[in-house]
């Protein structure tokens, strides 16, 4: 039997390898590092317990890291002259708990198994983690992402979703990246946990148009909170929770919010607004069997976005610098 199925995965091993193909498996590491998801796991539970953040904050790394170079840890690069990819505007906002997460895991991950797994791998396994962990749907990750040898401030505009976006700008973002209009209002579900920096919502509240200075899309009374929390010369390091809520849960409550005009970011409410979205919206703010098969499914395509394999980068051994 154990031989059975040693001869069976070296064949699967040797097809994937041999076809040079760009794709991900499953059970990538299944004999070089049999244990990386047990230890990654571990290392995201003790994060969580010292801090909730490290669940948004790996969440939206994940999504940042594939959307700019394709999933490739590039996000996670750090350079001395402040010029790489966590360093353009759309990265900054990035919490730094998503990265220590990232490190923390590849340092016990290297304890057993030494320069294996990629930082790209260890990121997805970690994303998905951190859904399971503050309640949300579990999934397979599937592996064997490189590490990219590109992280450029530069590269950055223009390849990541504006929270001013209206439905045809978010579509065509998505749809950029082999992700269609469902995925993209799945994974915009995402935003049922974290916090956002007052200013990224700021126009909503006092500049909307004239005569309206606030968004008539926006509920009058989460409106009136939004105001308080968020006063005209805010100190700008304040952020508050985008699903107002439930907002340490991941459920399916910001499509319930949608509903009563209670989505923080434009981005967010056009989903229900517009009629296009608005029937997949209704649906996952019903059923958040729904929402939860449609975001684990989502979440593997993302997975997917311009992924280096084979020979293609490097298994980097400091998630933050390329290895020369
Ligand atoms: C659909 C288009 C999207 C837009 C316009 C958008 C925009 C934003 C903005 C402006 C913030 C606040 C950042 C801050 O002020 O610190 C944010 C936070 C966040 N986003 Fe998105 N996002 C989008 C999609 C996604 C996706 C696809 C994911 C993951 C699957 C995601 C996960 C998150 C998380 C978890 C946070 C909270 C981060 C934290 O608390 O540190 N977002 N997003
Ligand atoms: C989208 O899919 C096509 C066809 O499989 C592939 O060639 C392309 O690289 C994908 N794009 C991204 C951003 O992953």
């Amino acid at each position: 039997m154990e031989l059975w199925k040693t001869t069976f995965f070296t064949v699967m091993l040797l097809l994937a390898v041999g076809t040079g193909e760009g794709q991900l498996v499953e059970n990538f590491y299944s004999f070089t590092c049999p244990s990386v998801e047990a230890i990654v796991r571990q290392v995201v539970t003790n994060k969580i317990s010292q801090t909730f953040i490290t669940i948004p904050a790996t969440l939206r790394l994940f999504f940042h890291d594939c959307f700019v170079e394709g999933c490739d840890a590039s996000v996670m690069i750090a350079s001395p002259n402040g010029d790489a990819e966590k360093d353009a505007p759309d990265s900054l906002s990035l919490a730094g708990d998503g990265f220590d997460t990232v490190i923390k895991a590849r340092q016990a991950v290297d304890a057993v198994c030494p320069n294996v797994v990629s930082c790209a791998d260890i990121l997805a396994i970690a994303a998905r983690d951190v859904v399971v962990l503050s309640g949300g749907p579990n999934f397979n990750v599937e592996l064997g992402r490189r590490d990219g040898l590109i992280s450029q401030a530069s590269r950055v505009a223009g390849n990541l979703p504006e929270p001013t976006f209206d439905l045809n700008l978010l579509n065509s973002i998505f749809n950029k990246n082999n992700l269609s209009m469902i995925d993209m209002i799945a994974l915009s579900g995402a935003h049922t946990v974290g916090f956002s920096h007052c200013s990224k919502f700021s126009a909503r509240l006092y500049s909307f148009n004239s005569p309206s200075r606030i968004d008539p899309s926006l509920d009058s009374s989460y409106a009136q909170q939004l105001i308080r929390d968020c006063p005209p010369n805010v100190d700008p390091t304040i952020a508050i929770n985008m699903d107002p809520s439930t907002p340490n849960a991941f459920d399916n409550a910001y499509y319930q919010n949608l509903l009563q005009g209670k989505g923080l970011f434009t981005s967010d409410e056009v989903l229900f607004t517009d009629q296009i979205s608005q029937p997949t919206v209704s649906d996952f703010a019903s059923s958040s069997g729904d929402f939860f098969a449609a975001f684990a499914t989502a979440m593997v395509k993302l997975g997917r976005t311009g992924v280096k394999t084979g020979t293609d980068g490097e298994i980097r051994r400091d998630c933050a610098a390329f290895n020369s």
